[in-house]
């Protein structure tokens, strides 16, 4: 698809870009097995601390760009997921959390990739910013609905997924893609938010894959 090509409104080009990324990130035998209830705690417990590494980068990176006429309308407070995914940590691994939990080199690259150019591009940052937030807001919801009834967790433990500081949910949808559609950015930067989006997905697949070797390991009884 060329620049000129893009669906309007932006939002929708964008969602349209991102479905085969979607596709394989959703149908990723990790997330299949996930959502089917098949992992046990400890395959749950190495994607939260995956989370963790990716957040903290994504959120450092939040911080380089609030101030940014564009980029800083999307940093929003209540969607912050760091406390919560330290909250969850602690529960999941013990209060020696940080000492314990493990980066896997496919996070490590992605933190690297998020690191050196969401905090200078603002348009490689809202492209990171859409591809996590918005895909733990809705997909987010089926896992956290997993954890309730596999695991039992209603609080810390499952916090990451807890997004009641932005809601109501469809009206901070709706406002997001309305900034991602008023956001004056050129055919070029569209593009740009577009192809970095388009890494954003292949991080996450690398991940998801990563994780999915030790599947073996993560089976639940
Ligand atoms: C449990 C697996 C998943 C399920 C069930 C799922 C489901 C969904 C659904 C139903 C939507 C549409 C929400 C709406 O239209 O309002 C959505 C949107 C989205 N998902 Fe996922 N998803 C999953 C995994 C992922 C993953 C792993 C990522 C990337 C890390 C992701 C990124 C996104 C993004 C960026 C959107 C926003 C698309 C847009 O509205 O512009 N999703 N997901």
């Amino acid at each position: 698809m060329t620049t000129d090509q893009v669906a309007e409104p932006f939002s929708r080009g964008l969602r349209m870009a991102i479905e085969d990324g979607h596709a394989r990130a959703q149908g990723s035998v990790f997330v299949e097995a996930l959502v089917e209830g098949r992992l046990n705690l400890a395959g749950y417990t190495a994607l939260a601390s995956q989370h963790y590494f990716i957040y903290t980068a994504l959120e450092a990176a939040g911080e380089a760009m609030a101030e940014h006429p564009v980029a800083g309308r999307f940093v929003v407070d209540g969607l912050r997921r760091v406390p919560a995914l330290a909250d969850d940590l602690a529960e999941l691994i013990g209060p020696d959390w940080r000492d314990r939990v493990e980066q896997r080199p496919s996070t490590a690259a992605y933190v690297a990739r998020l690191t050196e150019v969401a905090a200078v591009s603002p348009t490689a940052f809202v492209a990171h910013h859409y591809t996590r937030y918005l895909g733990d807001i809705a997909g987010g919801q089926v896992v956290r609905a997993q954890l309730r009834s596999q695991h039992g967790f209603t609080d810390a433990g499952a916090r990451f997924y807890d997004f009641s500081a932005i809601a109501p949910v469809p009206t901070f949808r709706k406002r997001y893609r309305e900034l991602l559609d008023t956001a004056p950015w050129s055919a070029a930067e569209r593009a740009e938010v577009i192809a970095e989006a388009g890494t954003a997905f292949d991080h996450n697949v690398a991940v998801l894959t990563d994780l999915a070797a030790d599947l073996p390991t993560f089976r639940a009884a």
